[in-house]
């Protein structure tokens, strides 16, 4: 099993721990405000052929690069005003920008898997201040193995990871506990790939336009994208108004569910119905009904306004058939 070690006691020497961790090309949780990362130096080709490996990910599947602020940015991508505009509104934070990559950034190969545009984001907290003492960007995807639950806790790496990862920062639960949201900018453009942490409202209200969602049919906008993907272990079913007594119900804001009292457990995301502390909860709540062994895990209606887009986009993922061929529209990491 992978060391963890906690940020709070020392955070100076758990950033020196994790720089040369990554220094040696391996691999590092990294926590991070949306999801805890599996994070190599992505100039480092070898580093980044580990993370795929230990994910069990698709070759084609590209990463996303972290960067310690704009500045670093601009070394590896080209910002249009728009792109300019996003990154000043929202970095550090949720969002990542896709952007044509440069020729002269270092950046290995196979983080952009053979395509011309790059994937950077900024993160908040403990993540920003390694990047920046680290002095390079660093790959990351979410650190799961490809196809299941992102983690929002550092047991979640070292459980599902093991000694594939050396050493995992534990920061506590992930603040915002939803992956980023990837928006594509082109030509005046901005283009949702992804939604995530960050709303589309938002969004729109710093661009002043509709975000236009990717999903042209039978064109596959990021190589790396199945319907099939945060599955847990039990089958899901979603938008239920009842429940038997062998599922486990995940509930938000106390819905007249039948069946509710017999269920096997109760979980709500939300008792108060903020679809904020719903998108903190909502993969760890999928991690603690799996482990109860129900027969499914049901969950009740989510409201698809603000942060809702992003969870019901997960579910929906964690819903659909499993091994089932790559669909338009649909991303996963
Ligand atoms: O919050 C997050 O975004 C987390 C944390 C760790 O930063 N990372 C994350 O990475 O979710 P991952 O690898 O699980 O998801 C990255 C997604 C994939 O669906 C991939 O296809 C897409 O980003 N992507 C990466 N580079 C791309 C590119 N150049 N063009 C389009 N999509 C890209
Ligand atoms: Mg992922």
């Amino acid at each position: 099993m992978a060391d963890i070690l906690s940020i709070a006691d020392a955070p100076e020497r758990a950033i020196d721990a994790a720089c040369s961790v990554l220094a040696r090309g391996d691999l590092l949780g990294l926590p991070t405000e949306t999801v805890y990362g599996l994070a190599a130096d992505a100039t480092n080709g070898e580093a980044v052929a580990r993370i795929y490996a230990a994910k069990g990910r698709p070759r084609f599947n590209p990463l996303i690069c972290h960067m310690s602020d704009r500045g670093m940015a601009e070394a590896h991508v080209r910002f249009e005003p728009l792109a300019e505009k996003l990154a000043d509104a929202f970095w550090p934070g949720p969002l990542t920008l896709v952007l044509p990559r440069l020729k002269r950034s270092p950046v290995a190969s196979l983080v952009t898997a053979g395509l011309d545009t790059l994937a950077v984001r900024v993160p908040r907290g403990i993540a920003g201040d390694i990047i920046r003492r680290f002095g390079r960007p660093i790959a990351a995807p979410s650190a799961n193995r490809s196809g299941r639950i992102s983690p929002t806790r550092a047991e979640h790496v070292a459980h599902d990871l093991g000694d594939a990862v050396s050493l995992v920062l534990d920061a506590g639960p992930c603040a915002v506990g939803l992956e980023s949201t990837i928006v594509k900018v082109e030509s005046g453009r901005a283009i949702l790939l992804r939604p995530g942490g960050l709303s589309r409202d938002e969004i729109e209200a710093v661009t002043g336009h509709s975000l236009l969602r990717h999903e042209t049919p039978g064109v596959l906008e990021a190589p790396g994208m199945m319907a099939s993907h945060y599955a847990p272990d039990a089958p899901v079913r979603l938008n239920v108004t009842s429940v038997a007594p062998s599922e486990v119900l995940i509930d938000f804001a106390d819905q007249p569910i039948i069946g509710k009292e017999q269920a096997r457990a109760v979980i709500d995301l939300s008792p108060s119905g903020r679809l904020t502390e719903a998108a903190a909860q909502l993969f760890d709540a999928m991690q603690r009904a799996d482990r109860l062994g129900g027969s499914a895990i049901v969950f009740a209606p989510i409201p698809t306004t603000g942060l809702g887009e992003a969870i019901n986009d997960r579910l929906q993922r964690a819903a659909a058939p499993r091994g089932v061929e790559p669909q338009a529209g649909t991303q996963f990491g």
